[in-house]
């Protein structure tokens, strides 16, 4: 029977290690690590994610302000913003919340953030530096995932890994990641030929597509273990009743809509282990940006 990577409970483990290292690290140099967030204008979704993580933040004892630019903001001013947090040493961290207003330029935010503030690791050099394996922090959500690997004590060296899906924050840097940790990777995309083949073959997958039950039992090597990074908002009663996976019709019957995970739960049963949705890859990014923060507190504080 395939196991559960609950990534609940692996968050909850680092998490209490954080609020320990966290206050030790405060009774050392005085001061608590700080993550500064800039939001620029009201999208929903994107203000529930900060205001989760500036909740979690202070749970752990990290400080943590919300810097709110207008959605008329402009790139000068979003510019002018990151430089003041660059400039400004109660800063250990600074995200700036993606996606921004269309008409935004994204990369020119992301490469003004001082590397060694970069807490997502989405500006050019944090991405160089997981390329040549010398960075000490990574991506929220891959980092998250080895994570869970190393919870279970699951030794990827040597398997074969497909990776489904190649943002620069997720499957890009994951790719890489297992590619650090010693397994021969593969990195998929919407344009990959007999995608299904290479997939059969992975003795470990992690798809990061954002497409609804999209790896079904067939493209499944049996024992294989199954990383879903997918969260789909599905609200369509009778794809998900195909799905025929509980959790997600008992939230269809409580809420009108269901997180729906990239892999068919129909898969589950010929995994080895496999991560739920929710509750698995997705309960460890939060934590991770916290990780982060630390780390790049220690690193700046030499603490
Ligand atoms: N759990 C978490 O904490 C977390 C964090 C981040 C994202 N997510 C979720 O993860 C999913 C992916 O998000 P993302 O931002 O990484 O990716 P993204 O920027 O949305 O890109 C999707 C990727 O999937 C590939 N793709 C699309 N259709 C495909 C197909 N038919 N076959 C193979 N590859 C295909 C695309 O290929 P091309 O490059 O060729 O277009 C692209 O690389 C979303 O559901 C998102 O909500 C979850």
């Amino acid at each position: 029977m395939a196991t559960i990577l609950d990534g609940k409970i692996v968050a909850e483990t680092i998490q209490a290690g954080l609020v320990q290292e966290i206050a030790s690290c405060k009774a050392r140099t005085g001061r608590v690590p700080g993550l500064d967030v800039i939001i620029v204008g009201s999208d929903p979704a994107s203000q529930a994610y900060v205001k989760s993580k500036e909740k979690l933040a202070q749970k752990l004892g990290l400080r943590s302000s919300l810097i709110e630019l207008p959605a008329s903001a402009t790139d000068s001013e979003l510019l002018a913003t990151i430089t003041r947090l660059n400039d400004d040493p109660q800063t250990d961290a600074i995200l700036v919340q993606l996606p921004l207003p269309a008409g935004l330029d994204t990369w020119r935010a992301l490469d003004a953030i001082a590397p060694g503030k970069d807490v997502d690791c989405f500006n050019p050099v944090s991405q160089g530096m997981i390329l040549l394996n010398r960075s000490a922090i990574f991506p929220c959500t891959p980092a998250g995932i080895l994570r869970i690997l190393d919870h279970y004590s699951l030794d990827i060296a040597g398997l074969n890994a497909a990776v489904i899906g190649r943002s620069f924050i997720v499957g890009k840097p994951m790719s890489l990641m297992l590619s650090n940790r010693h397994a021969t990777v593969t990195l998929c995309h919407s344009k990959a030929r007999d995608l299904e083949r290479v997939l059969r073959q992975a003795d470990i997958i992690v798809a990061a597509i954002g497409k609804p039950g999209f790896v079904t039992p067939a493209m499944v090597k049996p024992g294989a273990i199954l990383i879903d990074v997918g969260i789909n908002h599905v609200a369509d009663g009778a794809l998900i009743e195909s799905f025929h996976y509980e959790p997600w019709r008992t939230s269809f019957a409580k809420k009108g809509f269901a997180l729906v995970g990239d892999i068919h739960p129909g898969a589950f049963n010929a995994s080895s282990y496999y991560t739920p949705v929710p509750g698995g890859v997705g309960a460890l990014t939060p934590t991770m940006l916290m990780v982060n923060t630390l780390e790049l507190f220690k690193q700046r504080l030499h603490a």
